[in-house]
Parts: structure tokens; sequence; C-alpha cells
């Protein structure tokens, strides 16, 4: 049963993201107020990479972690960049074959929770905006640390729950008032941008996240809040 279900969100997300992919990049942008580009710009900081690393960059979507992580990579220093949406992929492409790093970076179709990898394969493996989507945050994080090296860093960059009061209320009154706003943009219920703010409430607290990856046996555990919260870097060690 727990199967079926995990099949029907996966089937449920996979087609929500094809029918978006065209316009994620944007969307992105203009919901977080350009605030996305810094967030992937210091979680790519904060993986530390040496320069002949090797990188798994799971939920990769349009390829814009993996191109953040590409800058700290020198000759050798290889990212597999993985999503099981094919429209996704197909806009990762065109975003690589812009950059100067289309040598760093290979794109793969899979699954995040059934990593098409051996163990101890990566120095890191990181996962941008993909926890509050996979079907499940443990298995996703449990198949991260297995292919992972020992010593090597698994992060995960998300939106997360802003804490200061004032501010935390200010932030889901724009989302409140985003949904008018996305309803008059034409999109439907079924739309991830239109689930953002119901799914924003359900996603765990980052101290959870952060247990979690304890749970799977990370070591050295932190998180750092970016924008008063409203969105998380954790990190882990094997
Ligand atoms: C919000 S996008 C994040 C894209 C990108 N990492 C970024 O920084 O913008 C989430 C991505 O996760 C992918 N995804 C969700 N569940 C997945 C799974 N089980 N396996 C592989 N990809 C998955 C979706 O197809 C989508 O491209």
């Amino acid at each position: 049963m727990k199967q079926i279900d995990q099949h029907r969100q996966e089937a449920f997300v996979q087609q929500l993201f094809s029918s978006i992919a065209k316009r994620y990049d944007i969307l992105n942008a203009l919901f977080t107020l350009n605030q996305d580009t810094y967030w992937r710009n210091f979680a790519a900081a904060k993986a530390a990479l040496k320069e002949d690393n090797s990188v798994l960059d799971v939920c990769c979507g349009t390829g814009k972690l993996s191109l953040s992580l590409a800058k700290y990579l020198g000759v050798g220093g290889q990212i597999i960049s993985l999503d099981f949406s094919e429209s996704m992929l197909l806009e990762a492409k065109q975003n690589i074959q812009k950059s100067p790093y289309q040598q760093k970076i290979t794109l793969m179709q899979g699954n995040a929770l059934k990593l098409p990898f051996a163990e101890n394969c990566f120095d890191c493996t990181t996962i941008g905006f993909g926890l509050r989507n996979v079907s499940d945050i443990k298995s996703t994080l449990e198949e991260m640390y297995r292919v992972t090296k020992p010593g090597g860093t698994v992060l995960s960059l998300d939106l997360s729950k802003p804490s200061a009061p004032i501010f935390k209320q200010l932030y889901y009154l724009y989302f409140e008032n985003l949904l008018p706003f996305l309803g008059n943009l034409g999109f439907t219920k079924n739309h991830p941008y239109y689930n953002l703010p119901a799914s924003l409430k359900t996603l765990p607290h980052q101290s959870v996240i952060a247990n979690i990856f304890s749970q799977v046996g990370l070591q050295q555990v932190t998180y750092h809040q970016l924008t008063g919260g409203i969105a998380t870097v954790h990190l882990g060690k094997k």
C-alpha cells in the first residue's frame, strides 16, 4: 500500500514539474524575489568542494544548483545531476550549454529514492529544493548517505519555516496573498506554485530535518538559516 502511494505521489510530482519546466527558473526568481540565486551560491560555498571532487546533485531540476557547485571544481572535478523529470532535464541541458561548465556536468534521469550508484561513490551529495518534493525525506537522505564516500558531505538546500514572530507573519501574509495572484495567472489548484503555501506548512521544521540527517547516520550535522529562515542549508558528514 505504501509503495502504491509512493508511486502515485511520484507520478503526480513528475507530471507537475514537467508542466512548469519551461517557466521554472523565472517563476522561482519571481516568487523568491531573486533570493534563490543567493541561496544556491551560499549552499555551494558551504559544500567546501575540492577541485577534483565528484559530486552528485539529486533532484537537479533545471541544473541551477549544479551550476553554482561547478564553479568550485577544477580539472578532474565532476558533477552528476540527476532528476526524474525529462522536461526539467531538458531545461538543465540548455542552461548548462549556455555556461562554461559543460565538460563538468553530466545529466542523468533517475529516482532520488533509488539512486543508480554503488555505495561510497561521491565526495559530496546535494539536493536543492528537493526534500520538499520527494515522497519520503528519510529514505532519500538514506540513499544520499549510501552513495557518499566516508568523510564526504551530504547537503540540502530548501525552503523552511521562518521563526522570528513579525517576520513570520509577514512571510505567511505574502504567501496567502500570492494565491489569488496565482489564480489570476491561470495556475490551477494542482500546480506546484499554487500548492507552495500548503507544502511549506506541512514541511518539517529545519530542526526536525537536522534530526533526520542524524538518524540516517550523518555526523557533525549543522544548519544555516538564510533570509530570516525562509531557506535553510543542512550539512552532515558521513
Ligand atoms: C523544486 S525542483 C528543484 C530544482 C533544483 N534543484 C533547483 O535548485 O532549483 C524539484 C525537482 O525535484 C525533482 N524530483 C522530485 N522527486 C524526485 C525523485 N523522487 N527523484 C528524482 N527527482 C525528483 C522534480 O522533478 C524537480 O525537478
